[in-house]
């Protein structure tokens, strides 16, 4: 047993239901998790392209602001003013030099140096205004991926990622120069864990759709990345055509520079989620919001050098294949839920396709496993102080 009273069980393929529920895991999960010693991607530098963009995201409940400066630097702030607080800016995003706070219009640049507060001549003796930037967490960036952490202690990101850093990279278009073609944005009624448990296993058996993508035939591997449980997926999907299955079939063609990837998957623990699926390229920045509600932001890019055909094609291949409205994904929506609420039964969730002995952690696994996610699974067991029931 543990000080949070959980005590897990010995098979590495077996994890407690009562992690997705309980309060006290949730509440020692912010202070483990998302206030402990990890990065967490925030947002990619082309979803603010030009000097004066900003973004606004909340982080576990903390909120930021990620700006671009007038010389094209990107920092991200806490989103609260020096004096007293407020909340700075409530707009998602936008194109702003300054950031005036309405409460008493301290005035701040996108350096976040406060420019100007009324009636400073009678504060305190010695009050000076480079005293009060606003506050920065620490932050980093991988190919314009701009990640955050909430501890001082966290490794650098470099190690964090590990050997996730090459299928990220090439994720990123190879180079991260990328342009933001839009978001979906869901709020779905479910732990988080539960969202970032998708499988490989269940792909072309929940999405009827998949099969157009003949993920079940696709030669693929996943591996675990780090220490932390990253996954990376490396999959030869292949577009099945034919006159019987899509009027269109040019919604679901493959245009791109890599077929013979044609999809690559990142997960990075604990909540983040990319994936280059035929020619979308979608990052989907995740937070919990409590113990039953987790919020996805679906950004979808085309890259730079992309011609205007490419970019429609895109365009219109991301706002139809994935998210909660996807053709090969939306049924994810209604499983997050449904688990969920499977989740308030007793006993554990079982691990079996592509598990070989459940007392050893493997690091490879095939496309179409679920064992893919026990890594992960142990991770956040060991993080969380878990200890494994004895044998
Ligand atoms: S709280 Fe922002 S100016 Fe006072
Ligand atoms: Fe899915």
């Amino acid at each position: 047993m543990t000080e949070i009273g959980l005590t897990w069980p010995k098979n590495f393929n077996e994890v407690p239901k009562a992690a997705f529920t309980r309060k006290d895991i949730y509440a020692e999960e912010m202070k483990r998790i998302f206030f402990g010693q990890e990065w967490h991607p925030v947002a990619h530098e082309s979803e603010l392209p030009n000097p004066g963009d900003f973004k606004t995201f909340r982080l576990a409940g903390v909120p930021l602001l990620i700006a671009r400066d007038r010389e094209g630097v990107v920092r991200v702030f806490y989103n609260a003013c020096s004096h007293r607080g407020n909340q700075l800016e409530t707009a998602v995003m936008g194109n702003k030099t300054e950031f005036e706070c309405p409460y008493h219009r301290w005035l701040f640049d996108a350096k976040g140096d406060l420019v100007g507060c009324p009636n400073h001549r009678d504060f305190l003796p010695g009050f000076d205004k480079s005293d009060y930037p606003l506050a920065q967490p620490r932050f980093d960036s991988f190919y314009g991926l701009i990640f955050v952490t909430l501890s001082a202690e966290t490794e650098t990101l470099t190690e964090f990622l590990g050997d996730s850093q090459n299928t990220l990279r090439e994720l990123l278009g190879g180079d991260g120069r990328l342009k933001l073609l839009g978001y979906q944005k869901v709020r779905y009624d479910s732990n988080w864990k539960s969202y970032t448990d998708n499988d490989g296993y269940h792909a072309p058996l929940l999405h009827q759709a998949f099969k157009l993508l003949n993920w079940q035939g696709g030669k693929g591997r996943q591996f675990a990345a780090t220490k932390h449980g990253h996954v990376c997926f490396e999959s030869a999907l292949s577009v099945v055509s034919g006159p019987t299955v899509l009027k269109d079939d040019s919604l679901i063609a493959f245009k791109g520079q890599d077929p013979a990837v044609g999809s690559r998957i990142v997960m990075l623990f604990p909540t983040f989620v990319s994936t280059k699926h035929l020619d979308v390229i979608n990052l989907r920045f995740a937070t919990p919001i409590d113990e039953e509600t987790v919020e996805v932001h679906y950004a979808y890019f085309a890259h730079q050098d992309d011609d205007e055909d490419m970019v429609l094609h895109r365009l219109r291949q991301s706002s139809n294949l994935l998210g909660p409205c996807g053709l090969i994904s939306m049924e994810d929506a209604s499983i997050f839920h449904r688990i969920h609420i499977g989740n308030h039964t007793p006993g554990n969730a079982i691990f079996q396709k592509g598990v070989h002995d459940q007392s050893k952690l493997e690091s490879e696994f095939l496309q179409n496993d679920e064992s893919g996610n026990l890594p992960r699974w142990e991770y956040y067991r060991s993080v969380m102080g878990f200890e494994r029931a004895e044998a």
